[in-house]
């Protein structure tokens, strides 16, 4: 609805323009040919006067000599039937003149263009007082009268007079009017029927475009302008589609960061849930059935409410860790350090635990490692994740070895066991977070942030953590770490 009247609004627009050119077109037309014929008219019969003095005399002593001029000035009349003869004494009063119908209406007619026809000459265009039509101002021809040397009056020819007027009105009735009107109503409806055509096809183009738009808004973000490189509107129909691709594409990546954020909760909830179900269970009985316990069950279940919280204090500090992570709230504070000394304090750590597993621990390192350039406290948390891994996972019996190189200019860092090893086909998601070992195998379950944390912590440092591991043979982890100063 609203289109249409836009359409409407337009055409009338144009319309009124187009007639408005049209009138002062004839306008300015009539008025230029009317001019133009004047400055002709003026240019071909503007030394009359002089000769019309020059032939007679048309004064004998100041007084108009009518035998001597009447009949020239008649014939000139007859020859050209547009001009009204005057005589004017030296101060402009009229003293004689041969004019039709006689019908002269004033007596004195200004001097000043006269003078100043006579000084320039007729190729100026000049007008003057017409003494038949007071007020008017017409073309003329003048020439001074002299008697004894003496200025004794004017001959004062109008050139175009009332006979002229008459045929050029005539004239132009017939010729401008008619075939130049002709001429230009043609043109007038050729373009208008050219200009609706064009804001019809411009509107009807808006239209498709406001139609896609309200669509949008409507929520059909797969709304776009068709052909929108070709139509008359280009620049405003690929800025839109533009802008819809834009805002789809954000509505899509908040929509995966959303489910994303959902999966998260609800694998934390659970993960939370576990061990606070558990802790909750054993406190209960505790609680309901002190009295009737043995001393042993009653540290049984008093450990394991333990390991429950510790578990959960873990998960807690793991799930902190990897979302400031997550939010790049941690910058590594990076500094030269001798990775061989890290190396031998998380040795020295995870001895009692790996005795007390039945697992054999080694730390293979070169003298005269070089310093590293990097965070000690965050490389610290990656050694103790992929070692918190190899012990888990490695059963009684087996062995973890921490192993340093230099290579190139960089340190390598390898942490390997000989632990049940990982399906190759579940190498590469092993870094995502949440992806653990199903805890059907048995294994003390993790919260699967480990190596997510572990990724993260090397992306920081612009190194990547690399995984080689074969079943039932063992899993090797490492990575490098730039030498200081190399
Ligand atoms: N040394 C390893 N030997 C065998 N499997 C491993 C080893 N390290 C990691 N994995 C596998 O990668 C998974 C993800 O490890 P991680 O992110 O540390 O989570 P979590 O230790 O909490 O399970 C583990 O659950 C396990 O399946
Ligand atoms: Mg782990």
């Amino acid at each position: 609805m609203k289109i249409n009247k836009l359409y409407w609004k337009i055409s009338a627009t144009f319309l009124l323009t187009m007639v408005l050119v049209g009138i002062v077109y004839i306008f300015v037309s009539v008025h230029t040919a009317r001019n133009y014929f004047k400055e002709v008219h003026q240019e071909l019969y503007g030394d009359i006067a002089q000769h019309l003095v020059q032939e007679t005399k048309p004064l004998a002593n100041g007084i108009p000599d009518t035998t001597a001029t009447h009949d020239i000035m008649h014939s000139m009349m007859v020859i050209n039937p547009s001009v009204e003869v005057y005589l004017l004494d030296t101060t402009g009063k009229i003293i004689d003149y041969v004019v039709p119908n006689s019908t002269v209406k004033m007596e004195r007619v200004d001097l000043a263009p006269v003078k100043s026809f006579i000084a320039y000459g007729p190729k100026q265009f000049i007008v003057g007082d017409d003494p038949k039509s007071p007020g008017e101002q017409n073309i003329f021809s003048a020439a001074p009268i002299f008697e004894h040397e003496q200025l004794a009056g004017y001959a004062y020819i109008i050139l175009a007079g009332a006979q002229y007027k008459e045929t050029t009105s005539t004239l132009l009735n017939s010729y401008f009017l008619k075939s130049g009107t002709t001429v230009f109503l043609t043109a007038l409806a050729g373009s208008l029927l050219v200009g609706l055509l064009i804001i019809w096809l411009i509107t009807r183009n808006l239209q498709h475009i406001i139609e896609m738009v309200r669509r949008f808004k409507e929520g059909d973000t797969k709304a776009r302008i068709a052909d929108a490189g070709n139509n008359d509107l280009s620049v405003l129909s690929t800025t839109f589609n533009d802008m819809a691709d834009t805002i789809e594409a954000n509505i899509e990546e908040l929509k995966s960061v959303e489910n994303l954020r959902r999966e998260l909760i609800a694998n934390v909830s659970h993960d939370l849930r576990t061990p606070l179900a558990i802790m909750q269970g054993y406190v209960e009985t505790l609680s309901i059935k002190n009295e009737q316990l043995s001393s042993g069950e009653r540290q049984q279940y008093i450990d394991i409410i333990l390991g429950s919280s510790e578990k959960l204090a873990r998960l807690i500090s793991q799930l902190f860790e990897y979302s400031k992570l997550e939010a790049k709230q941690i910058q590594p504070q990076k500094e030269p350090f001798f990775i061989a000394e890290l190396a031998q304090d998380v040795f020295q750590k995870y001895q009692i635990l790996a005795r007390k597993k039945g697992i054999e621990l080694h730390l293979d390192q070169p003298q005269n490692l070089p310093l590293v350039f990097a965070d000690l406290g965050l490389v610290e948390r990656v050694i103790q994740n992929l070692m918190d891994n190899a012990l888990k996972f490695t059963p009684a019996g087996g062995k973890v070895s921490i192993v340093l190189r230099e290579s190139g200019q960089s340190v390598e860092v390898r942490i390997a066991d000989t632990g049940p090893g990982i399906p190759e086909g579940e190498q590469s998601a092993i870094f995502d977070r949440y992806r653990k070992a199903p805890s059907t195998s048995g294994r003390s379950a993790g919260a699967g942030l480990g190596l997510a944390i572990v990724k993260k912590i090397l992306e920081l440092h612009d190194a990547t953590i690399r995984v080689q591991s074969r079943l039932n043979e063992g899993t090797a982890f490492w990575f490098h770490l730039p030498a200081y100063g190399g």
